[in-house]
């Protein structure tokens, strides 16, 4: 297995520690999220060939909403094992199973990188909105490639580029802006867009080994009652705009927040708040 290097290490443990902090937050948006990512998980869960009785790993399974769907789909004849970085966000995604009464869903903190599980022993393999965010996300497949049996199948949901995802993209242009910091390469490796760029992931998941790849381009639009519903879900959550603007102190953070505010309006509509996102639904199959 590959050993992490002291950077990546030192990435993970400040992604770990920002996810442990929002924890509470996502999992308390989980409503608005499971209706935000509601047709995307489903192509998902489709997509990855998730059937009953099928043993399905989770992987960066956050606070387990989309658990909670693999849960329903393969049943109690199927087992489900959720994984991820963050122990506080694995917490809520064990409550939730045992709430769920899903005692077939297992829940274990792990680096999506180094899952530690046993090669060729799951059915299917699925990552929602978590592959980005590894700083080696080609390890992070291959370590599902290795998890799954052969003819398994994957699939993944990251987000496209900026100019689809113009409310992240407005969010972090100007807590730059307001930091006085120049503007950052979008596609880094761990940040939001990272794999936005077309034809990146698609040479990821073969490079991994995968067949049959296939990434289709959906629409995701955010809806909520208003734009401050919208901040009140990006404050508490690990958006990378809290890490740039946490630092300013309170005036200029509050100065930015109003900036952002106003900018997001656009996607003002006579019903509520409509923020456009774009999401890559990559599927593909184990040799
Ligand atoms: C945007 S949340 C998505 C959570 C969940 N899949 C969902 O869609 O609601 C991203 C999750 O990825 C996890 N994560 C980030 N890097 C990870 C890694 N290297 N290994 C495992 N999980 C990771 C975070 O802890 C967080 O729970």
């Amino acid at each position: 297995m590959k050993t992490p290097t002291p950077d990546k290490q030192a990435f993970k443990a400040a992604v770990r520690s920002h996810w442990n902090a929002a924890a509470r937050g996502w999992n308390a948006h989980s409503p608005e999220i499971r209706a935000w990512l509601r047709a995307s998980t489903d192509a998902m869960i489709a997509m990855a060939g998730v059937a009953p009785g099928a043993r399905v790993l989770d992987v960066a399974a956050g606070a387990g909403d989309q658990t909670r769907d693999l849960a329903e789909r393969v049943g109690p004849s199927g087992s489900v094992l959720a994984t991820d970085l963050s122990p506080a966000i694995m917490a809520l995604a064990q409550a939730r199973a045992q709430r769920g009464g899903f005692g077939w869903v297992e829940c274990r903190v792990a680096d999506g990188e180094d899952l530690q599980v046993e090669a060729a022993s799951f059915d299917a393999a699925v990552c929602r909105l978590g592959l980005m965010l590894f700083p080696d996300p080609l390890q992070g497949l291959r370590q599902m490639h290795r998890a799954l049996r052969p003819g398994g199948g994957v699939c993944s949901v990251v987000f496209s580029g900026p100019q689809r995802n113009p409310c992240i993209a407005i969010l972090m242009a100007t807590a730059l802006r307001h930091a006085g910091l120049p503007p950052r390469d979008p596609f880094a490796p761990g940040g939001l867009f990272s794999l936005g760029r077309p034809g990146h992931l698609d040479a990821l998941f073969l490079e991994a080994g995968f067949r049959d790849i296939a990434t289709t381009a959906v629409d995701a639009v955010f809806r909520l009652p208003s734009v401050d519903d919208y901040i009140a879900f990006v404050r508490s959550s690990a958006s990378p705009v809290l890490q740039v603007l946490d630092g300013l102190g309170e005036a200029r953070a509050a100065a930015a927040w109003a900036d952002i505010e106003t900018q997001l309006r656009v996607f003002d509509t006579p019903t509520g708040w409509e923020g456009p996102n774009e999401l890559l639904i990559t599927a593909a199959r184990r040799r």
